[in-house]
């Protein structure tokens, strides 16, 4: 039996400091078989299969507006697992605020970042991803991962203090701005699936919220790499906001990769395996990757969003009948994230960590 690989990551190098010289090919640990992959959709106007669903909260608390916009919104869950949201009344201040800290972050100097480097055993901090065997391929991206509520979660250590200067109390508001916006969301995605709102409000009121900041600098040859690649959140759901308007993010659709256009003001909302498995399948976690470009950096903030730890992980029991069998295992929280790091550890079957929670 392997150890308990409690998401423990190896140092690569940083993408910032690879392409600082000048490169006009990229090394071959980066070097993907993407053509093996799913085609990736040209949307064009008119087409609404290629067209990301866009839900706006101010309808949704607008009772004139309430019942047809929940109906969207369980569309959207069902159909894409990802939508579009504006009217999501974070106040611009903490976006700009946040989007510039992130900026400013990846921007110090090598050593000054690495200030706040992972440590063996701790995936938190400033670096990459379960990087877990030498011989992996890479990722084109450099990415600062923080827990960031409760706040008795927080490990100051790895967050930036002097500089870039107000980081900490961009991340503090921004975390609590996404949480707000987060437990509205679920209250209501609960409603639009027959479930007790007042609960899941309450258990995202009292949940986790993690925060990675990434950055994907540009790549002489984004065709052959990936920016993060094809995975569903662990979360609850997920919330993304770009820090600018470079496209990145890609959600796979009906068998094609399809790119998720940032809009001004607007975030991203995606449901992760956990509500998949509350909502026993109606819902589903989508896949998605990050492609990366030739010209611009790239900067997105992602929160994601968790049950408090007393929340059981199981479908949800108004769902369950002799009609709709349960098709998910049950979890306590402890059990469902054992279960993940076991696999990341051990997963070199190919058998994806929704399907191990699938009964
Ligand atoms: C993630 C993720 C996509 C992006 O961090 O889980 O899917 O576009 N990021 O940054
Ligand atoms: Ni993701």
């Amino acid at each position: 039996m392997a150890t308990l690989n409690l998401g423990s990551s190896i140092p690569v190098p940083s993408i910032k400091e690879l392409v600082a010289q000048p490169l006009d090919t990229v090394p071959l640990r980066y070097i993907r078989d993407l053509d093996a992959d799913y085609p990736t959709a040209a949307a064009f106007p008119g087409d609404s299969s290629v067209q990301l669903p866009l839900l706006d909260m101010a309808k949704l608390v607008d009772p004139q507006y309430q019942e047809i916009e929940l109906q969207k919104l369980h569309d959207a869950c069902k159909n894409w697992g990802i939508f579009q949201l504006i009217g999501h009344g974070v106040p611009d201040e903490s976006l700009k605020a946040m989007h510039k800290k992130t900026q400013e972050f990846f921007d110090l100097s090598p050593e000054d970042k690495n200030q706040y480097a992972q440590k063996p055993g701790s995936l938190e901090g400033y670096g990459q991803a379960f990087v877990i065997s030498e011989d992996q391929k890479l990722e084109w991206c450099d990415m600062i991962f923080l827990k960031a509520i409760p706040t008795h979660t927080r490990k100051l250590e790895f967050w930036p203090e002097e500089q870039p200067r107000n980081f900490r109390e961009a991340l503090h508001v921004y975390s609590h701005d996404m949480r707000k916006t987060a437990v509205s969301i679920i209250g209501f995605i609960a409603m639009a699936l027959g479930l007790d709102f007042k609960d899941f409000r309450e258990v995202f009121e009292g949940g986790n919220y993690d925060v990675r900041m990434n950055c994907y600098p540009p790549c002489p040859e984004p065709e052959r790499v990936i920016g993060i690649s094809s995975h569903a959140d662990l979360s609850g759901i997920t919330l993304l906001t770009d820090c600018g308007d470079i496209p990145g993010l890609q959600v796979l659709k009906d068998g094609r990769w399809v790119f998720v256009e940032p809009i001004t003001d607007g975030m991203v909302v995606n449901i992760g395996i956990i509500m998949e498995i509350v909502s026993n399948g109606v819902y589903k976690a989508p896949y998605h990757r990050a492609a990366v470009n030739r010209h611009k950096d790239r900067f997105s903030i992602v929160t994601f969003c968790y049950p408090s730890k007393k929340f059981d992980i199981k479908p949800a029991k108004e769902l369950i009948n002799p009609d709709s069998l349960a098709l998910y295992k049950s979890f306590t929280n402890d059990e469902y994230f054992r279960s993940f790091y076991e696999r990341t550890e051990l997963s070199d079957d190919g058998v994806p960590f929704i399907d191990t929670v699938k009964i």
